[in-house]
């Protein structure tokens, strides 16, 4: 039963049983990389009634209850702790948290001196072992008192070093998580390997926490959140560790070459007042979609060693710290269709149609289903109850049917038998399924996005003359719009004498535009803009691009051993189209770049991104706002390309590492991010006279 405020109510022994058991099984699939029949919300919820009903009947409290427990009892382990890693209590709003300190204020008898303010980040918990400086153990969290061993994956971890700067004796805690990049590469090698790829970022990183023997390792991502003396260290330093503040504390993980969020924008932050937690939590909250990793919340610690002693500890959570809890990434809903829409590589996609569900603060009706052996894998079905999850830019995914909601009457979801776009086979024999016809299958899609304004450039090439002229037979790929005729277009309906000129026009001068756009508008799959942008300038020329082999590719920044392959063969199925275009006289070189060194030849001086030098050498580059005066007509993409030219990087997001934010005007978030992270700022007019010599 549910009252008004969602909350549920326990009737009987009973209802209570159930609810435990339930509970129980989510807790375990959790924390082991299952999949939980309950989202984050209904467990919490769950355990709350559990809780509840406890209250009122003590003496009917059932021994396997998650209540009390860290965890929710669900998981054991074999290594004993030295001293128990412990779980945190939670609150959900300002009110619950300010309840909170009072108690904190009350238990010690004064007010807490100063708080640390951190992000909770969504992993898995684990301490690391050092001894003498050297790594020697890794142990899950288990039931706080005892964790499993899982050594084996020393050396897979980003931010926790084999050794430490100093030779000490010292057990790091935190939370071992795949950032978002991580997670989408390790399922491109897991379904790459025909395994089934991870639901969401957390049970990628518990699963291969866990897993002993796998034939590839994906890399993870540490960040320590303790730092504590082992037996076998000196008592000073053993007393020195006990009495640091946790700031402190962090600043020495740091020091000793562990990877703490003071390498993000969610550093944590020492402050001194309730108001100023508050004002913080709200800040980290704001950054949360951004932010390359997932938090599920925002941890408060009393900061000074002797406010937290005094606060003390209970069996399941330490009371000087508390977790402020943010909304949850996953929900559950219905699945109400699935549809298959080819894209303009000729790739055949699933895409789930969902009842629309509000997920931290933006509606989600559609969901991505990678591919037909994966919904098979899922056993999905149409009319499911199914969990979803979107966080940050990811694209929703759906993670699994709610399979204890079943009612009987779902269906079966049905494959295409031919191309739904164009009737022809398919090619099944890769996991993602691929119209036989490839990239001509959609050749209105790919056309049209050629001659788009951030590749081609073509004006007066919009969706409907390209449908018009490939219904009309006079194109069927990219090649062709360069050879038609006046005569030709005339014949076709509403085709002026003043429309043919200007498009045959249009379509001239697209012929001198740089490399990069060119390579773009081909559409290999994998690259976009900036990444064709990227190969452009450290190849030079299309000769040399296609000249690479996979370990050529490699060499361009953000192409991984995954990519490289896919665009060598790529654009070996793109050569005689490569080639007709070149016959016509579309430009293949990219203007400034240099080609790399040939092989053999020392790497520095010739190459193509460091022929690049220029006003902006190096320098990362971020534009927000309305461009005025000499830039007012450049496209946020054009931006990006002037910024390139001019030696620099050009990026959407602000972090530490950008260099410049140039703010037009009615700049928003990024701006005031800027600021508070001490970025130089410009005026569109700064910059245009940084740039002056590459404007034309
Ligand atoms: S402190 C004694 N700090 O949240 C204090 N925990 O719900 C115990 N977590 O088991 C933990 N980020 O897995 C702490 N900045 C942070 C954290 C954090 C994530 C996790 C950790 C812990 C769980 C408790």
């Amino acid at each position: 039963m549910t009252t008004t405020s969602g909350e549920f109510v326990l009737a009987d022994a009973a209802a209570y049983a159930q609810a435990v058991t339930d509970a129980s099984e989510a807790a375990g699939a959790y924390y082991t990389g299952g999949t939980s029949a309950l989202d984050d919300d209904a467990y919490d919820r769950l355990v709350r009634a559990v809780a509840a009903y406890e209250a009122d009947h003590p003496d009917e409290v059932l021994a396997h209850s998650p209540t009390g427990k860290v965890a929710g009892g669900a998981v054991e382990g074999d290594v004993p702790h030295t001293v128990p890693m412990l779980s945190l209590d939670n609150v959900f709003d300002g009110e619950q948290f300010t309840t909170w300190t009072a108690s904190v204020a009350r238990r010690i008898g004064h007010e807490v001196t100063r708080w640390n303010v951190q992000p909770k980040l969504d992993g898995l918990a684990i301490a690391a072992r050092y001894h003498e400086g050297r790594l020697t153990r890794l142990i899950t969290r288990g039931d706080g008192m005892a964790g499993e061993d899982v050594s084996h994956a020393i050396g897979t971890i980003e931010g926790l070093p084999d050794r430490l700067t100093e030779p000490h004796t010292v057990e790091v805690r935190g939370e071992v998580l795949m950032t978002i990049s991580q997670f989408e590469h390790a399922n491109e090698v897991r379904t790459a390997h025909g395994g089934a790829p991870f639901a969401n970022p957390r049970n990628a990183a518990a699963g291969t926490l866990r897993a002993k023997e796998r034939s590839y390792t994906v890399p993870m991502t540490f960040f320590a959140y303790g730092l504590l003396p082992l037996p076998g260290t000196s008592a000073e330093h053993t007393e020195e560790l006990r009495t640091l503040a946790h700031g402190e504390l962090m600043d020495r993980a740091a020091g000793l070459g562990v990877n703490t969020p003071a390498t993000t924008d969610v550093s944590g932050l020492t402050v001194d007042t309730v108001e100023q937690v508050l004002e913080r939590v709200g800040h980290i909250a704001g950054l949360r979609a951004e932010l390359p990793f997932g938090i599920d919340g925002i941890v408060v610690k009393a900061d000074l060693a002797a406010d937290q002693e005094a606060a003390g500890t209970g069996t399941r959570a330490p009371r000087w710290a508390i977790a402020f809890k943010l909304p949850a990434v996953e929900k559950i809903t219905r699945l109400l269709d699935v549809e298959w829409n080819v894209g303009r590589t000729g790739i055949i996609a699933p895409r789930a149609v969902l009842t629309p569900v509000d997920i931290d603060g933006s509606t989600v009706a559609y969901a991505t289903l990678h591919n037909p052996a994966d919904i098979t894998r899922r056993d999905l079905r149409i009319g499911d109850h199914v969990m979803v999850y979107k966080a940050g830019d990811i694209i929703p995914r759906i993670e699994a049917p709610v399979a204890h909601l079943r009612t009987g009457d779902e269906q079966p979801i049905v494959f295409p038998e031919v191309c739904p776009q164009c009737g022809s086979g398919i090619d099944t024999s890769e996991q993602r399924w691929r119209c036989e016809r490839g990239r001509n299958c959609h050749v209105v899609a790919s056309l049209s996005y050629a001659a788009g304004r951030d590749q081609l450039d073509i004006e007066g090439l919009g969706g409907t003359r390209v449908v018009q002229l490939v219904d009309a037979g006079l194109v069927a790929d990219l090649a062709d719009l360069f050879a038609l005729t006046r005569d030709g277009l005339l014949a076709l309906d509403r085709m002026g004498e003043t429309s043919t000129d200007n498009l045959l026009a249009a379509i001239e001068a697209a012929k001198a535009q740089p490399l990069s756009r060119v390579l773009c508008a081909l559409g290999v799959r994998g690259t976009g803009r900036s990444m064709s942008r990227r190969i452009a300038r450290h190849f030079a020329t299309m000769d040399h691009i296609r000249a690479a082999d996979a370990e050529a590719m490699q060499r361009v920044e953000g192409i991984g051993a995954e990519k490289a392959p896919v665009i060598v063969s790529e654009l070996a199925e793109l050569a005689p189209l490569i080639d007709r275009l070149a016959a016509a006289g579309v430009n293949m070189t990219e203007p400034g770049a240099t080609p790399p060194a040939p092989e053999g030849e020392t790497e520095d001086g010739a190459s193509g991104e460091q022929a690049a030098a220029g006003p902006l050498d190096g320098m990362t580059v971020v534009v927000t706002g309305a461009m005025t005066g000499p830039l007012e007509k450049l496209s946020r993409n054009q931006m990006n390309e002037l910024i390139e030219r001019a030696g620099g990087k050009s990026s959407s997001s602000v972090s530490k590492r950008t260099g410049l934010v140039v703010a037009g005007e009615g700049a928003g978030s990024k701006r005031t991010k800027a600021e508070d992270l001490g970025i130089r700022l410009a005026t569109p007019d700064e910059f245009a006279e940084l740039v002056a010599d590459l404007l034309d």
